[in-house]
């Protein structure tokens, strides 16, 4: 028997959301630990599911989980940036991105994502070249200061940057422990109890994994794609991510593209890929969270592109 090491996030709400598929195929952008894919492939016996986790490990256990479904699925290590370009000419019906960490590498003392392990990696990829190791000891301050403030929304910056900076040239910070001490497992931040070390820890998972980029890279693979009606659904974990995400479904659902200044429209008025289907972002019930508390800072929208 296999034990499933993570708890999918809003699995009704997913199943619900796909549910008007009859056929064709689902791109799952991260197949984890095959949780969404599995119910849905469950849910449609006429489904099939591409699948794509960075994560070889993920990517193993999945093909295992997943094997009672045989030729209905197929599962690859790949980036989810290069995943829907591959198969925009099949009849795809569904994109799913589940982005973030899996509970696995947040559990795994050896993968640098937790605040206790033994290593600074933070590789979702571990075959790629950087790692949170370079990212903490080598980059510049000023480079530092940038991902604190962009990427953890940390108003002190500085003084991070700063306190990384006079550890190191002691000695190199060689693991994840060490670096949560050195900046503060507590403490609160916008009126909510998260502290620095989760803040730090986000951003410099965000640069080392480049998870806004590859974000903005599998949006823009979707909208330039040939695949029409077809339900896109993003779950994400943190306000920069799902502000990328609202932003560009609200891109896409306009119809005129005129610049605001004009008194007329030009463009035709006939730009609108499809529509947005969660006006609001789906987050967890209390009992989801209670069951899952990972699950907490989830948001998840939805929309369905018509269009090419
Ligand atoms: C929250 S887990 C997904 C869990 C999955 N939905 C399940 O039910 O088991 C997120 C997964 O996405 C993967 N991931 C994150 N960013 C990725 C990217 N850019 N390309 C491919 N996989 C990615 C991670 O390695 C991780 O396994």
């Amino acid at each position: 028997m296999l034990q499933i090491p993570h708890v999918p996030v809003m699995l009704d709400e997913v199943k619900a959301v796909f549910e008007p598929i009859k056929d064709g195929y689902l791109i799952d952008c991260t197949m984890g630990y095959g949780g969404h894919s599995h119910a849905l492939l469950s849910q449609n016996n006429s489904l099939r599911v591409i699948g794509c986790d960075r994560d070889e490990e993920a990517v193993e256990f999945s093909k295992k989980r997943l094997k009672e479904f045989g030729e209905r699925v197929t599962i690859e290590h790949k980036n989810f940036s290069s995943i829907v370009g591959k198969y925009e000419h099949l009849p795809i019906h569904g994109i799913l991105a589940d982005i973030g960490v899996s509970s696995l590498q947040l559990d795994s003392n050896g993968r640098g994502f937790g605040f206790d392990s033994l290593t600074l990696d933070m590789r979702m990829d571990t075959t790629q070249t950087l790692s949170a190791y370079e990212v903490v000891n080598s980059y510049p301050k000023n480079e530092l200061e940038r991902i604190f403030r962009d990427y953890g929304e940390l108003k002190e910056y500085k003084k991070i940057a700063r306190l990384i900076c006079d550890k190191r040239d002691k000695s190199p910070i060689k693991d994840a422990k060490t670096l949560a001490d050195l900046v503060g497992r507590r403490g609160h931040f916008n009126g909510r109890s998260v502290s620095p070390a989760t803040l730090v820890f986000q951003a410099v998972r965000i640069e080392v994994n480049r998870e806004l980029e590859e974000l903005e890279e599998l949006l823009a693979s979707i909208e330039k794609s040939k695949i029409t009606d077809c339900i896109v659904c993003i779950i994400s974990f943190h306000s920069l991510e799902d502000r990328i995400v609202k932003q560009t479904f609200r891109a896409w659902a306009k119809s005129c593209i005129c610049p605001p200044e004009n008194f007329r429209c030009e463009c035709g008025n006939n730009h609108s890929l499809g529509e947005i289907i969660t006006k609001k972002a789906l987050e967890p019930t209390q009992e989801q969270i209670k069951a899952n508390p990972r699950s907490r800072s989830s948001k998840l929208r939805a929309f369905y592109k018509r269009h090419t």
